[in-house]
Parts: C-alpha cells; structure tokens; sequence
C-alpha cells in the first residue's frame, strides 16, 4: 500500500490549480444514464473514485472514455445499451456515492438494482430518503440478498419533504425526477454548488428545472433527454484543503482555476482565525498567514454553511491556534477518525458526544500515522506539512480517492512530500477500501 512521506516546516509559497469537483463530476456521470446519446464532461478530476464510477457504468452496458490528456480532464459516457442495471456490492462497498444511479437508472429502464451501502468510516450513510422518494414517485421497492430493487413503469411526479437535507438524495431523486409523468417538487433539497452543478447538466440534456440551489427544486418530467456537453464546477473542498494549507504553514499561496463565491463559510472562518485573505479576480484566491493564528469555533452545517467535508482539516489548523477552539460536527455522527492520530502527534484535543475542544497552540511533531477516510487523511497530510521531523501516512489510498495529484501540487509551491510505493493506480484492489 502507498504511503507519503512529508516533513514538515516549510511554509508553501506559489501557485497551486484547483481540480474538478469529485462530487460534482460522479452526479453528472451518473445523468449520463438518462439518455441514449453521448454525454461529455470536462474539468474531470484524475481521483480514484472517478474511476470507481467509470467501473460502475461499464458493469451496467455504457461505454465510457475516460482521457486525462494534457489539454483536458474529460469523459465521454454513452449510456445506449445499459445491459445490467445494477450496482454490484463489489463496487458499492468501495465508493457509497455509487447509489446515485438508483434515480437514474430506474427512471430510463424501469428497473434498478443498486447494493445497500454498508456502514462506512464516517458513519452509517444511510439511503432510507432516496428510497423513500422513489416510493413516492411511484416505485415498486424490494429487498433481496443486500440489494435494493426499484421497478416502475414511468414514476410519476410527486411532492416529495426530505426528513433531512440529504445533497445525493437531492441530486438522485433529481435525475429521477426529469423523466417522471408530472410535476415533482423537492422540498428541503440541498443547495451546495453539486445540486446546481448538476442540474445545469440536467438542463442543458433538455430537462426543466427551477429552483435548483435552492430549499424548493420545482421539476416538469419530459419524455426524453438528449446529450450535451458540460463543464464540472471547480472542487471547493480541495480549495478549501489548500487554502488551509497555506494559512498552517504560515506560507503566502495563490489558489487558483476555483469559485470563491463556494467557499464564503470558509473564509470567513480563516478570516475570523488572523489569516489574510484576498479574492482575485472570479476564479482565484490568494492565503497569506499574518502572524499568530486566532481561535475560532465552527459547527458544521449544510451549505452555505461550514462544510462538513472541511471540518477535520479546520481541526488541523486549530491546533496551531493560541486558546480554545470548538469543532461541532453535526452532520455525521463519526467524523473524528482524525483526532486520535492528530492527538498521536502531538495536538490536545478533547471529544465529548458531536464536540471536539481544541487547546492550542501545540507543537505538532513528526509520527507514523493511519489515513482512514478522505477528509481525516487530509487533515493529518495539513498537520505533517506543519510538524516537526518527517511524518509517515499509511492507507493514503484514501486521499486519492478524492485529491488529484496532491502531493505534485504540493511539492509544487514547496513541501517536503514523497510517495512510497506504485504511483496512483486504479488497477489495485484493497481489501481495506472503505466507502465514504
Ligand atoms: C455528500 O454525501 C458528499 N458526497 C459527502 O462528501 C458530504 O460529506 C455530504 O454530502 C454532506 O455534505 C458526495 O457528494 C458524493 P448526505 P451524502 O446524504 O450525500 C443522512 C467527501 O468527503 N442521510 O448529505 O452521502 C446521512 O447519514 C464526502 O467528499 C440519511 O439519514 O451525504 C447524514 O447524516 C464524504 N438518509 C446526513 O443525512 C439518507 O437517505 C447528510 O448526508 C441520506 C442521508
């Protein structure tokens, strides 16, 4: 298995290129299924999970080309033939976001059948609300050997209340939508930037859809969807990772090719933290640390709130702050995997229930440590950068499900990282993956 080797202290100064949205680029592969004609999506990130979908779409019958030529991040997807409309568990366990398909497939062939996702590292990621939706759209459901079936005729439009804001539930019951007899209403959606990434998608494949980033998403069903070309939306959360990592090495960086209207929350928060901030232009943003770091509290909310998906790599920073800083995760219920190995090199931190206490500053110094899920190996790649000596992270897999070519765009504006082991490779399997 991969490892990085990073040694801390050098504070990153430079340039650094934001990547496509994984959670963005998986929806809008997923729509592909809606039609007979091809889809081509650019700005595709070059992450594991990505390929992960690439597998699952070619197990279902759709021809899909993945280049990631000089020029362009693209993928062509032709979902004409779909021979097996289903999500194998083999697949499903390594990637929970392959329950997107449900809504789609079940809407242009009648039938889905998608793997439950087990458990994963964050928490037990259920998919009740996307069932529950289906059921309302007039969905036959049923449970066999670990899989989900949903067979309907056409679903039909409904007005469907999420129980709470889900953003692949949203964006399932979506896709599912733009094909249904009638009007459907989603209340309660999610509004980050991947519903609306994916809804210009949608549109621009010939659906009519109003309202999208918003709590209300009104749909009219239409017959039929055709092709179209689209661009994915920037990758707020790996900008957010970097911006971070130019305040916690005390470093001056330039974030660019991202959306800073995506990332107010986290802004604000660096903000509140002595960091300096400065928007330039549409699409980049510039991070500079001047002097000593600030306490801040954060409680993860859904956008436009503090992102959950930035919570272990705040707490990284956190404990490079003079005093108190409380970290409430709201979201999942077991979103601390970072803590104990943040704890391992050095930092105080405190769980009690959704709450995590902060004493800082602490001095971070170099250890062994294990990468459990995307955001938690992020968090601890933020603490080496800064820690003293040379830090080892195992299970780094992780991180490449989700940060293009990170430790290249890292070295690129100064740190100390190595990749021990094959360069990224799709073609392993492990045991150990685990779905978030
Ligand atoms: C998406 O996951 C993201 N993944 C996650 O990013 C992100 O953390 C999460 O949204 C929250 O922003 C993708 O977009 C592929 P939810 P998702 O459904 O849709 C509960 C990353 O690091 N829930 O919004 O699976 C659920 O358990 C990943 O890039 C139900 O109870 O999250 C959670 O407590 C991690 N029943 C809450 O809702 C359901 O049917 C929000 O989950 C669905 C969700």
């Amino acid at each position: 298995m991969d490892k990085f080797v990073i040694r801390g202290g050098n504070p990153l100064l430079g340039t650094i290129r934001v990547s496509g949205a994984k959670n963005s680029a998986l929806p809008c592969m997923a729509a592909a299924i809606l039609t007979e004609d091809e889809v081509i999506l650019e700005n595709i990130p070059q992450v594991r999970d990505i390929e992960t979908e690439r597998k699952l779409l070619t197990s279902m019958g759709a021809e899909v080309e993945l280049g990631y030529g000089r020029a362009q991040h693209r993928t062509t997807i032709s979902c004409r033939v779909l021979s097996e409309p289903t999500a194998k568990y083999e697949i499903v366990k390594t990637m929970r976001a392959s329950a997107l398909v449900l809504g789609p497939l079940v809407a242009r062939t009648g039938i889905a059948r998608v793997s439950m996702p087990g458990g994963c590292a964050i928490g037990a990621r259920p998919i009740d609300l996307h069932i529950k939706g289906l059921e309302q759209m007039g969905a036959n459901i049923s449970y066999q050997h670990g899989y989900v079936e949903a067979r309907a005729e056409r679903l039909k439009g409904a007005n469907i209340l999420f129980d709470k804001i889900t953003v692949t539930g949203t964006e399932d019951l979506l896709m599912a939508a733009v094909l249904a007899e009638g009007e459907t209403v989603l209340e309660n959606a999610a509004r980050e930037p991947e519903v609306t990434d994916l809804a210009a998608l949608l549109t621009a494949m010939g659906a009519q859809i109003e309202g999208a980033g918003t709590s209300t998403i009104r749909v009219q069903g239409v017959e039929k969807l055709h092709g179209a070309r689209h661009r994915i939306n920037p990758d707020r959360v790996e900008a957010g990772t970097y911006l971070i990592a130019g305040a916690i090495t005390g470093g001056d960086l330039c974030v660019t090719h991202c959306n800073p209207a995506h990332l107010g929350a986290v802004i604000d928060k660096l903000k509140e933290c002595g960091v300096r901030i400065d928007i330039l232009g549409k699409d980049s943003i510039r991070v500079r640390s001047e002097g000593a770091l600030k306490t801040a509290d954060i409680s993860t909310e859904e956008y436009p709130g503090f992102p959950t998906d930035m919570q272990a790599q705040f707490m990284a920073l956190a404990t490079q702050a003079d005093g108190v800083s409380q970290v409430k995760e709201n979201i999942f219920e077991n979103r601390f995997m970072h803590v104990q190995e943040l704890v391992r090199m050095g930092a105080n931190i405190r769980i009690d229930g959704r709450v995590a206490t902060v004493r800082g500053k602490t001095p971070l110094s170099a250890a062994a440590v294990m990468c459990s899920d995307l955001r938690a190996s992020a968090s601890l790649v933020l603490a080496a950068l800064v820690a003293d000596g040379e830090s080892i992270l195992d299970r780094i897999y992780n991180i490449d499900r989700g940060y293009e070519h990170i430790e290249e765009k890292l070295r690129g504006v100064g740190a100390q990282i190595k990749r021990l082991g094959n360069v990224f490779s799709d073609r392993r399997e492990t045991s150990a993956t685990v779905t978030v």
